[in-house]
């Protein structure tokens, strides 16, 4: 049994972790939260994806799975990664239950290999400000037609203090060598909450490489 006191503190983490993007303190959360993160799969991924035929997909930062374990259930090929074991842990896990494999890695993105142009699909969600800052990496390792679908805290979020989110525009400037298909900047809940039901700024784009 978690103390409360700890169990408060933790479910206050992940923007705080994300600013640090530290491994032990995302294996705490997600030890101590098991399934109390976000399990169903992210909205824009959902619209995202829907029509598409089923390819190979990278899901940064996958956290739990909720996202890789969806397309895998759709008949994609997925890589995730994550640098928390006990992120991966849980995702296999899950995998296994629902009998969608996915390729389940412990890694850092900066650490993997620059897969070229052999991506389908992208996912960077909610992953800090990872999408900018590995920038041309990701977009390196998109297949000519190739879609990225972003999804995270504008940095103007309250909990982040101006910190380790995405700027205004930032996205847009960022990835101005892909066909940008969809942006936004707006208030909405997001699918990661330190408060739940609060709305704060969050951006979201979908681009494709052309
Ligand atoms: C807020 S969670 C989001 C998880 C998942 N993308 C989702 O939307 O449910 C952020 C995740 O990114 C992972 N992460 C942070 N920095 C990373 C990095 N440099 N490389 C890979 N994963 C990272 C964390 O371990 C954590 O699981």
């Amino acid at each position: 049994m978690i103390p409360r006191i700890l169990l408060l503190a933790l479910l206050a983490l992940p923007l705080t972790a994300q600013r640090r993007s530290d491994a032990p303190t995302w294996d705490e959360i997600y030890a101590a939260r098991g399934g109390n993160v976000p399990v169903k799969p992210s909205a824009l991924v959902l619209e995202t994806t829907a029509s598409l035929p089923p390819g190979e997909a990278l899901d940064i930062g996958m956290g739990n799975g909720r996202n890789a374990i969806y397309l895998a259930r759709k008949g994609w090929k997925v890589t995730g990664i994550d640098i928390s074991k006990e992120a991966v842990k849980l995702a296999e896990a899950e995998a296994k239950k629902l009998g969608a494999p996915i390729e389940a890695k412990v890694s850092r993105f900066e650490d993997l290999p620059p897969y070229l142009n052999r991506f389908d699909v992208i996912l960077c969600m909610y992953v800090q400000d990872l999408a900018t800052k590995n920038a041309r990496k990701i977009m390196d390792m998109l297949k000519p037609g190739g879609l990225l679908i972003v999804e995270g805290y504008h940095d103007a979020a309250p909990a982040l203090a101006g910190r380790a989110g995405y700027g205004t525009n930032q996205l847009l400037r960022t990835f101005n060598r892909l066909h940008i298909l969809r942006y936004e900047d707006r208030e909405m809940q997001p699918e990661w909450a330190a408060v739940p039901q609060a709305r704060v700024p969050v951006v979201r784009l979908v681009a494709r490489k052309d």
